[in-house]
């Protein structure tokens, strides 16, 4: 753990930034080239520790995988049974995605994680992968280590009981290597870069009545694709550029997937607009987003149901520009916020207390109450949890401090975007 102090803004911020790569679809590239037929190049991958604990597993997999600079070359073929445990890290994505992906293959493998993954909730797949036939033990607690002993598989009907993509993708990434067929039903939307990326290597998977249906025995096509830049990473960006008066910040090339942008529906609805100027459109939709402080202040709202499962990692920054808006934003349907990196509700409410906002938290979310015109309390220390979106959230917080904030820990950035300090400081001129 390392502290961060950060200063306040001494003026606007200025410029354009490419955020890093997209987490989320950085992780898919990996896995689904793991077992796809031939050699998949992806560029741009996020070069950040929850990535780089995907490749190292798949390695001791026996996966061919080659990442220079921003580019992973991996070539597709049998899983082998790692020698010791796979380690996912920090990274939620990892265990249950390769747990997905390991359910149909004939192997035994642990995956571990550090103690803030050996606390998350792991049942939400191991139920239905164990439908589907594949034997996944866990502690008594229902969390890590994940035991899986792969084996043939038979597709299931699943109504997800959340809306998570880590679960529905875990089911898909089981359901290619099943006997019959997998369907897929979920509450909200989750986000789709699994289905994309699975669509344009060429696997049959269709939508029919609310339910995705992926035929079972099919293989991946490897192919070339660059890994659009991550949208969770530009909020933070984009949230510094709307509270530091006089700023203009620009994030280029970052997915505009629909199901990605609850942060710019969510500041639609605060009053704030973001501008989008697209770019292109190959598996993923991108743009480059364009904010300026809003003319007027920005308003309360209420930030509940799918609008939540679009921004999930984005609340705790919306929670940051509620504190100031006119008016008390409600943050409702968010109970799964307590189950991320750390208990993000808690977490945020805590810090946003210390700064000097007023803040109430709910089992499923937080009442903040917002003043367009507020100064943050400067000269705390916040705890961030060791949770990489906290301290990037605290950090942009820091800017409208009336003096330096304290992170306990400013390092865990780099779970998600190494660098964040560094372009920080380039939109501050420094
Ligand atoms: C992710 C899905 C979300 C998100 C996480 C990444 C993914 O988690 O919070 O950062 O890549 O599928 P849940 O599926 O648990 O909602």
């Amino acid at each position: 753990m390392t502290a961060r102090v950060v200063s306040p803004a001494r003026g606007p911020l200025v410029g354009e930034v490419r955020p890093p790569g997209d987490k989320s679809i950085s992780h898919r590239a990996l896995l689904l080239g793991a077992v796809a037929h031939g050699t998949t190049v992806a560029r741009g991958l996020l070069d950040a520790a929850d990535v780089r604990s995907t490749a190292a597993c798949l390695r001791a997999l026996g996966v061919d995988l080659r990442w220079t600079g921003g580019e992973a070359v991996v070539t597709g073929g049998d899983l082998r049974r790692p020698e010791g445990p796979l380690d996912c890290g920090n990274s939620g994505t990892t265990m249950r995605l390769l747990t997905g992906l390991l359910a149909g293959r004939p192997l035994v493998a642990t995956l571990v994680g550090d103690a803030s993954l050996l606390r998350r909730p792991m049942r939400r797949v191991a139920d239905p992968l164990r439908r589907m036939g594949a034997t996944v033990d866990l502690s008594p607690d229902g969390t890590a280590p994940v035991h899986v002993r792969g084996g043939a598989l038979t597709g299931i009907d699943f109504e997800a009981p959340l809306a998570s993509a880590q679960v529905k993708s875990a089911v898909l990434l089981a359901g290619l290597s099943a006997r019959g067929t997998t369907r897929v039903r979920e509450p909200s939307r989750s986000r789709d870069h699994t289905e994309r990326l699975l669509r344009a290597m060429g696997v049959r998977l269709e939508e029919a009545d609310g339910w995705l249906v992926l035929p079972g025995g099919q293989r991946p096509r490897a192919r070339e694709l660059d890994v659009p830049a991550d949208p969770s990473s530009a909020a933070f960006l984009l949230a510094a550029g709307l509270l530091v008066p006089g700023s203009r910040v620009a994030a280029r090339g970052v997915t505009v997937n629909p199901t990605r942008v609850g942060l710019v529906e969510a500041l639609a609805a605060m009053r704030a607009e973001v501008a989008c100027e697209p770019e292109g459109d190959d598996v993923e939709p991108t743009a480059t987003l364009r904010v300026t402080p809003p003319a007027g202040d920005l308003q309360a709202a209420t930030l509940a149901g799918g609008l939540v499962v679009r921004a999930i990692d984005e609340v705790p920054v919306l929670a940051l520009l509620a504190a100031f808006a006119c008016g008390t934003t409600a943050i409702r349907d968010a109970a799964e916020l307590r189950h991320k990196e750390s208990d993000r509700l808690a977490l945020v409410a805590a810090g946003l207390r210390l700064l000097g906002v007023d803040v109430t938290e709910h089992p499923d979310g937080l009442d903040v109450v917002g003043d367009p015109d507020r100064v943050l309390r400067g000269g705390v220390t916040l705890a961030t949890g060791g949770d990489h979106r906290l301290a990037m959230t605290f950090g942009v917080a820091a800017l409208r401090a009336d003096g330096p904030v304290t992170l306990d820990d400013g390092a865990c950035v780099a779970v998600s975007y190494p660098g964040f300090w560094e372009d920080l400081a380039t939109l501050q001129g420094g």
